[in-house]
């Protein structure tokens, strides 16, 4: 098989809401799309796959890298992107969700949504018609997974198989961290949570991640133990407070969290790997989970982190707008001069 051809020629699901809903081989289609459209528009190439295609963009929080990356993403590829920010529609105040989804079904022909509680994007694929893809929830943040394993592939260490990888993610168990762990199993690499008891990864996301390590080996743990970061190939952190409104003060998560799970040069040193990769999915609160130096060091990674948001979307609006096979068809005819 060569790389223009897709396993999955069409999405075995409708909607993108959680990484743990699909197999390797999809992941891998998906993501083998973004990096060979990446090329190509790098390139200099022109896509038109999403030609008149609306993707409606539905947030009920802040957003800079999802709203950007979707919205430039649709437009690369001839498509269009609707920025409905929070307090534009009638959602939450007038409307329901299921209605909202009906609606938005009819007049486009994606969604994609960053939702508080992980209920709505469920609610919002079972009442739209059209692909619903989950922008992050309080639960998973699919999209930056599939980026994030972008950049890992981008930045992966000479000679080792996935089995010989390690990555650490570093603090608290954000929705961040539960898709990692399980996209980092489903390419069959080591996972570790280092984080204190009771900011761990729960039990169910242990459980999910070690059926991946039964089908593709690898390995998933939660660790307080510092030795933990030992041979990491890369360091993964994420905020320890900011994400929601209501939830427990800043004085309270610094306490649990510092110094021990402040990512910076010691920390660094510690996993025994000069070549150890930094990655944060952004926005940071500098100097609090990573420090200066480590975030604008040689080895962060962050800012093409940041970037592959770009890659990764895409590859996910092709897939689940049923054109990747297309596109990389187009792509293949292109560079042999057809
Ligand atoms: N990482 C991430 O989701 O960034 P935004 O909140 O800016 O979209």
């Amino acid at each position: 098989m060569d790389g223009y051809t897709l396993t999955y020629k069409q999405p075995s699901r409708k909607d993108f809401v959680d990484t743990a809903d699909f197999d390797q081989a999809e992941i891998l289609d998906i993501i083998n799309t973004a990096r060979i459209v990446r090329e190509f528009i790098k390139g200099g190439g022109y896509l038109n796959s999403l030609f008149h295609k609306n993707l409606a963009m539905i947030f009920e929080q802040k957003s800079t890298r999802t709203r950007v990356s979707f919205e430039v993403a649709m437009e690369q590829l001839g498509g269009h992107a609707l920025n409905l920010a929070p307090g534009a529609i009638q959602l939450g105040a007038h409307e329901t969700i299921e209605d909202t989804a009906q609606v938005l079904g009819r007049m486009c022909d994606m969604i994609m949504s960053r939702v508080d509680k992980h209920e709505s994007i469920e609610a919002l694929a079972k009442y739209a018609k059209v692909p619903v893809l989950n922008g992050m929830s309080d639960r998973v943040h699919p999209t930056q997974g599939v980026g994030d394993m972008i950049t890992i592939f981008d930045h992966w260490p000479a000679g080792k198989q996935a089995n010989q990888i390690k990555v650490v993610f570093v603090g608290d168990a954000t929705q961040v961290c539960n898709t990692l762990c399980e996209m980092t199993t489903k390419m069959g690499m080591n996972f570790v949570h280092f984080g204190p008891e009771n900011h761990k990864i729960t039990d169910e996301w242990l459980e999910i991640s070690n059926k991946n390590v039964e089908k593709y080996g690898g390995s998933c743990i939660w660790s307080d133990d510092p030795k933990s970061l030992e041979g990491a190939d890369f360091i993964y952190t994420d905020v320890w407070y900011g994400l929601y409104d209501k939830e427990t003060p800043k004085e309270v998560y610094m306490k649990d969290f510092y110094p021990k799970y402040q990512v910076n040069d010691d920390l660094m040193k510690s996993t025994g790997n000069p070549n150890c990769k930094f990655m944060h999915c952004l926005p940071a609160n500098r100097n609090e989970e990573v420090t200066d130096s480590v975030l604008d060091g040689p080895n962060s990674v962050a800012w093409d982190e940041a970037e592959n948001r770009l890659t990764a979307q895409r590859g996910l609006v092709l897939h689940f707008g049923g054109v990747a096979q297309a596109t990389l068809d187009y792509i293949k005819q292109q560079k042999e001069g057809k």
